[in-house]
């Protein structure tokens, strides 16, 4: 396969990192996910109390933060480090950077920062990246755009479950409501808000299992490949 550039958006847990991630593998393409940047700036202004409303604080503190992708030779995934340290445990199971990443990601200068990153990170192609502006902002030329979506209950289930799995205290309704919150801000805010795409192809994964989305992602790949060659 040609080294092209495959760009996944959606709404919060709804199955694009494991979409990404496996056809990642399948096609020996980088795998990015961009959400992860998100959520390390936003562990950043957290732990140094930054007042993520004053713009001139948020703008002087992104000179000091530095993200990184490293593979882990034991699992073959990658993980994220912010500032050399290894925070890709830390950003997931925290319960404040899932409330505030919605609020930091809504933030210009942090997008800013961070679209001109990816871009970088996807410049010679052969890339899977998946986050929420990855069709409409980050690569707009991609050659597949995939939107994926499912029922907001089937996603809070998937995502409390993980979090139960990663030991982590809390309810489905609490995952439920940080949830929806998150897809009203992601969705209703000023810059790059989580649109699909016209050009994207939809995936709704609410009552398919891991084998027919891969199915679904392989058989697009398949027929795009068809017409490149
Ligand atoms: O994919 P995720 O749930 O880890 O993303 C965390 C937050 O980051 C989510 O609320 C939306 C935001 N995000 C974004 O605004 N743009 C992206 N490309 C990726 C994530």
């Amino acid at each position: 396969m040609k080294k092209i550039t495959i760009a996944i958006d959606g709404h919060s847990s709804c199955g694009k990192s494991t979409i990404a991630k496996e056809l990642s593998a399948i096609l020996g393409f980088r795998y990015v996910d961009s959400g992860a940047m998100y959520r390390a700036v936003t562990l950043f202004f957290l732990r140094n109390q930054i007042e993520f409303r004053h713009l001139n604080l948020v703008q002087e503190s992104l000179k000091d933060i530095s993200i990184a992708f490293k593979m882990n030779l034991e699992n073959k995934l990658q993980e994220i480090f912010l500032n050399g340290e290894n925070v890709e445990i830390e950003i997931r199971v925290n319960p404040r950077v899932a409330s505030a990443v919605s609020d930091v990601s809504a933030i210009s200068e942090v997008r800013k920062f961070l679209v001109k990153q990816q871009q970088k990170m996807g410049e010679e192609g052969g890339i899977v990246m998946d986050g929420r502006d990855i069709g409409t902002v980050v690569f707009p030329q991609a050659e597949i755009k995939i939107f994926v979506t499912a029922d907001a209950k089937i996603r809070a289930q998937r995502r409390f479950d993980e979090l139960k799995s990663k030991g982590q205290e809390t309810t489905f309704e609490e995952v439920l409501a940080n949830l929806e919150k998150r897809d009203s801000i992601d969705s209703t805010r000023d810059d790059s808000p989580l649109i699909k795409s016209k050009d994207a192809i939809e995936l709704d994964t609410t009552n398919l299992s891991r084998e027919q989305q891969l199915e679904f992602v392989l058989k697009l790949l398949n027929e795009k490949n068809a017409t490149m060659s």
